[in-house]
This record gives structure tokens, C-alpha cells and sequence, in this order.
């Protein structure tokens, strides 16, 4: 049996010429005449309005971003100009602290608890002498003291500053702005602690042991 096959395409097309086949190969690809000299418009359109746009945002990111300071919650405010940055409320700063340290002893009311934690509130050492009272809590104190009358020694007063031995480390700033809120809370009227003079004070005192209040009575 021999099979008649149909006649070989690419024999067929053997004969063609170079022109007729590209001619059928354009038409297969769906190739459209050339026009070259159009340039499509819209997409140039869009690229220049794009590359417009971000140029602006990167101008006004530069401008506005306040340099990128953390302290900085103006966004026209500029870190070089004295002044701009915020500063930071010690009476906010002083409360958050006292609240998440000083009040376990000391108590939420500023009253302490009888016998064992003396009260800030009515007390002559927050009061009196800031002297005294930043030696307090930079370096802590131990040993009997009479406050509002009432005598105390039971327990210690922990160490603050950045001083050796101490199990805070707080700032000078930190210690300045919890003293402050201690000093106008609790019914207390008293000046407020500038972070200055605890760095002072603790400048000249150096390292050393918790205060007695035989040593602190000695300090004007
Ligand atoms: C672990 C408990 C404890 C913590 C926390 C504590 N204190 Fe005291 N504080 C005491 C004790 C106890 C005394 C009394 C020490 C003594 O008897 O010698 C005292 C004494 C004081 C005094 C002097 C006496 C008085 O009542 O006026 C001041 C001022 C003071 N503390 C402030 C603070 C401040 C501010 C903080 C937080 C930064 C603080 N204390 C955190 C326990 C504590």
C-alpha cells in the first residue's frame, strides 16, 4: 500500500522569492508599516511628569524633614537655630520616673509608709537644702533620719546618679527633672533642680558611700 502524501509545504515554497517571504513574515508577526518618525506622546508625557513629581518630594523631604532629629516634632523647626528644638517638661519627664520608681517606696501619694519609707510630701529634706536633697538621690542614704518628726532607718534609700555602686545610673538630667516634680507635688511649693547643679555637685563629691544624716546635716 503506498500512501499518497500531500505535497511538502516547503517545497512549495522553495520557489519563492526573498521579497514574497518577508512580506509573508510581516504579515504573520502583524507587523504595521514603519513610522519612525512619530514618537508616541503619552508615555513621554507621563515620564517627564514623574520624574517632576519626584523631585518635588525629594526637595520637600530635604526642606521639611527636620534634619532628621528625633528631638524634633516641628516640621518647619531647624536643630541649628537656638531654641528650636523642644525641650523636654522635667515636671513630665520627673513624673514618669517617679511613677515607675520612686513610688514603690515613697507610694503614689508622696507619703511613704509609716516607719519604714519616709514621705516627700511636707518633708524638710525635699523642701530645705537642694544641697542635700540631690545628694540624697544622687548617692543614697542609709541609717537613721528623722523626717517631719517621725524617726526612719528601718529600710535604705537606693543609689541614683551615675556614680559607682549605683543600680539606676540615671542622668543628671533624669535626677534634676524627678526632683523638680518631687519638689512641686505632694502639697510641696519649692524651687525647682536644674540638671547643672547635680553635675556640679556630683562633679566635686566623685564616687562615694551612701550620706547619713549626720553627714548631710553637716552640708548648708
Ligand atoms: C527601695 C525603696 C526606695 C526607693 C525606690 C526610693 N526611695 Fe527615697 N528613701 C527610701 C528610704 C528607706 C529612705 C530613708 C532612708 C533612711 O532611713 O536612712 C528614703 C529617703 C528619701 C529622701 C529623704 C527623706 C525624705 O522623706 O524626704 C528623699 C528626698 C527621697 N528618699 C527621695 C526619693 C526619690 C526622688 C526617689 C526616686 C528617684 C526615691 N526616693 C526612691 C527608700 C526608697
Amino acid at each position: 500500500m503506498s500512501d499518497q502524501l500531500p505535497p511538502d509545504p516547503r517545497l512549495e515554497q522553495a520557489g519563492a522569492s526573498d521579497e514574497s517571504l518577508l512580506a509573508v513574515h510581516e504579515k504573520a508577526l502583524g507587523k504595521k508599516p514603519e513610522d519612525g518618525a512619530h514618537y508616541r506622546l503619552l508615555p513621554l508625557m507621563l515620564l517627564f511628569v514623574f520624574s517632576g513629581l519626584i523631585f518635588y518630594a525629594g526637595t520637600y523631604l530635604n526642606h521639611f524633614s527636620g534634619h532628621y532629629s528625633a528631638a524634633i516634632f516641628n516640621e518647619n523647626a531647624h536643630p541649628a537655630k537656638a531654641g528650636a528644638v523642644a525641650k523636654v517638661d522635667p515636671l513630665v519627664l520627673g513624673k514618669k520616673n517617679y511613677d515607675l520608681v520612686c513610688t514603690t517606696c515613697h507610694q503614689a501619694t508622696g507619703m511613704g509608709v509609716p516607719g519604714v519609707y519616709p514621705p516627700l510630701g511636707g518633708s524638710e529634706w525635699v523642701n530645705g537644702s537642694d544641697e542635700r536633697l540631690i545628694r540624697i538621690v544622687l548617692y543614697g542614704l542609709k541609717g537613721p533620719i528623722k523626717v517631719k518628726g517621725a524617726d526612719f532607718g528601718a529600710a535604705a534609700m537606693p543609689v541614683f546618679g551615675q556614680v559607682a555602686g549605683s543600680g539606676y545610673n540615671w542622668s543628671d538630667e533624669k535626677i534634676a527633672a524627678v526632683l523638680t516634680y518631687v519638689r512641686q507635688s505632694f502639697g510641696n511649693n519649692s524651687p525647682a533642680i536644674t540638671a547643672e547643679h547635680v553635675s556640679a555637685i556630683r562633679a566635686k563629691e566623685g564616687d562615694r558611700k551612701e550620706w547619713s544624716q549626720e553627714e548631710l546635716l553637716k552640708i548648708p
